[in-house]
């Protein structure tokens, strides 16, 4: 089992598309991951509008124009500030330092990469959580800040702790641009997954650890289908887990994509927030 972290869309300077794809294949010996429909895995497609505080963490500099430079996703939790996973900011996914990566931007609004409707917007400052562990992708979160403020329209409330959201068994979906199919069929549209919030267990069975990575419940969210075929994929990374209306989760690690044996793990991010103090 190969533990896939930041392995999609890595790579500076537009890695082509088909090395990008070859990374993120998941070795074969497994049931064939879902359908020509999926998208994220097994999703269908929405819209922006009901969506709003999805965006595209994009940098054509780094990543070509030809998915607009779509590297990972991103969620709006206050008009100037987005939530995205910590390891979409790493030297191995951008190739430099995040200051450095001049036209890091988010685009919002916008529910097709080569459309032109919505807005894209400088990041100004990108912040990495200060317990966030690259070896282990635990507290994998980081804070954007905007160089200018969006609607208060775009903004998703974030659960707290002890939220009912949280609890196993909720109903949840996952947005995001990222691969359809688990062989780096990437979208151009956004999509959204149905996945339910799993226990804990079942993410401590499946990644106890060694090659496959290793599940920390204080700071990870366990999610997908326990039949499989619903899951997040490369290029979702940092994008929103939502349930009930309310950010619970972001993309950030698995192994494959919509395998039943292999849930997806997300960002606990109420756990991660906290641990800054709330300070966005
Ligand atoms: N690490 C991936 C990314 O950078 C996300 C992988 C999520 N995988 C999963 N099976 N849920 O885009």
């Amino acid at each position: 089992m190969r533990r896939t972290i930041a392995r999609a869309l890595t790579g500076p300077l537009a890695a082509p598309l088909a090395l990008v794809a070859a990374a993120a294949l998941v070795p074969l010996a497994q049931p064939a991951p879902a359908s020509a429909d999926s998208v994220v895995i097994g999703g269908r497609p929405v819209r922006s509008v009901d969506s709003p505080w999805v965006v595209a963490v994009s940098s054509r500099d780094r990543f070509g124009g030809m998915r607009a430079g779509q590297f990972c996703g991103g969620v709006v939790v206050a008009p100037t500030k987005v939530l995205t996973a910590a390891h979409c900011l790493s030297r191995e996914v951008l190739g430099a330092p995040p200051e450095q990566v001049r036209d890091l931007h988010v685009i919002a609004g916008r529910e097709q990469l080569l459309g032109s409707g919505g807005q894209e917007i400088p990041v100004q400052d990108a912040k990495v959580a200060p317990t966030y562990d690259p070896r282990t992708n635990s507290a994998d979160l980081a804070v954007l800040t905007l160089s200018k403020a969006l609607p208060a329209s775009h903004v998703i409330r974030t659960a707290s702790q002890g939220d009912t959201a949280y609890r196993t068994g909720a109903a949840a979906e996952v947005y995001g641009w990222g691969d359809t199919t688990g062989a780096g069929t990437y979208a151009y549209a956004l999509r959204a997954a149905p996945v339910q919030v799993l226990a804990d267990d079942v993410c401590a069975r499946a990644y106890p650890g060694g090659v496959g990575g290793r599940y920390e419940p204080s700071t990870m969210l366990c999610a997908g289908d326990e039949k499989g075929g619903h899951d997040a994929c490369q290029g979702d990374s940092g994008g929103p887990l939502v349930a009930g209306g309310r950010l619970i989760g972001l993309v950030s690690w698995g192994s494959g994509c919509g395998r039943a044996d292999s849930p997806g793990v997300y960002t606990r991010v109420s756990a991660v927030l906290r641990s800054m103090g709330d300070r966005l």
